[in-house]
């Protein structure tokens, strides 16, 4: 009998493909995941996958009615950019699917008897630096910074964290008998460069566009000025982090929501690198100016202090073992 069954939405974006091959090397657990998309052919046999659209109510219900989660990771999200284009539709998928997945936990909560951990990835873009020189002299932002967002992407996740609080702290806080909690833990991801996936709808995608676009031999014309400089790790800490402060115990948790960082790159430092791997990479600068705007409001870099004292929070990678001992090679081997 497996010992947990675990819900992933958003399964075929970055994150989700990585969280199930790295969940599924546990035999005592079950994936079940969603998304709009079908499953990509490597992830199959590793999760049971449904295909369709989270905005549909009876979607949700049918999941619900077959299965009894343990854990839920909400990955599911309209990104920064693609936001930009649809704030209305991003803010009915990025905030609305939230609340009827909070409500979900909180229902199988009461049925199982304990509470369902809900782990749910915010973002640098909660953050909002008024103007750039601020940002470069700004020390590593804190939690509690700065949380002006410019974007209805970082609108959205910052609304989702304090709901995901609510919901853990003080839902039915007036009621005689106050129901068993869900458990909800989220992070404040940094730009995310996987060596396998490549993102698309972000701001943070000029770095991971720029080595995937120089490995696969494309010229790469890079939409923010040269020295534009936000933090950023690779998926493999994120997947980690994601994974660590889901086992966290409870008690050890000083607050709901973390920042995680690894290292803090300009555009320039990742054509360096670029450059260093594929020397015949071609870059050039044309800034969009409102993506760019965008990323200039985001901090050049954050501070993790708490991740780390309370659950152990360490990234394996700085940037030169991300750069050379994970980017490098496999991105060379992903496109042979
Ligand atoms: N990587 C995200 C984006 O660019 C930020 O969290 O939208």
């Amino acid at each position: 009998m497996p010992e947990r069954t675990i819900l992933i939405t958003g399964a075929c974006g970055e994150i989700g493909q990585a969280l199930i091959e790295a969940l599924s090397e546990d035999p005592q657990t079950t994936i079940i995941s969603l998304d709009l998309k079908t499953l990509p052919g490597h992830l199959t046999g590793k999760t049971t996958h449904f295909q369709g659209d989270l905005l549909a109510k009876d979607f949700i219900k049918e999941i619900e009615n077959k299965y009894a989660f343990q854990e839920i990771y909400h990955l599911a999200a309209v990104l920064s950019t693609t936001a930009e284009y649809n704030p209305s539709l991003a803010h009915k998928v990025n905030t609305g699917i939230t609340l009827d997945l909070l409500e979900l936990a909180a229902r199988q909560s009461q049925q199982i008897g304990s509470s369902v951990k809900f782990l749910f990835p915010s973002s640098i873009a909660v953050y909002g630096m008024p103007d750039l020189e601020t940002k470069s002299s700004a020390p590593p932002v804190k939690e509690t910074q700065w949380t002006e967002p410019t974007t209805m992407y970082g609108c959205s996740k910052l609304y989702c964290e304090k709901v995901g609080s609510y919901y853990s702290d003080h839902y039915h806080q007036l009621d005689d008998q106050p129901p068993i909690r869900i458990d909800f833990r989220a992070l404040r991801f940094p730009g995310i460069i996987s060596a396998f996936t490549v993102p698309s709808g972000g701001t943070s995608d000029f770095g991971p566009e720029m080595i995937h676009f120089a490995a696969q031999g494309k010229p790469y014309r890079c939409f923010v000025r040269p020295d534009v400089r936000i933090p950023f790790m690779v998926m493999p800490d994120a997947v980690r982090s994601l994974l660590e402060l889901s086992k966290a115990p409870l008690e050890k948790l000083t607050r709901r929501v973390y920042n995680v960082t690894s290292f803090s790159y300009s555009a320039r430092d990742f054509q360096k690198f670029t450059e260093s791997g594929f020397p015949g990479a071609q870059i050039t600068y044309q800034p969009d100016l409102p993506r760019q705007e965008i990323v200039d409001s985001w901090p050049a870099d954050i501070d993790d202090q708490a991740a780390r004292s309370d659950w152990g929070w360490k990234p394996k990678y700085n940037a030169k073992d991300a750069c050379q001992g994970y980017l490098l090679k496999n991105i060379i081997a992903h496109y042979a």
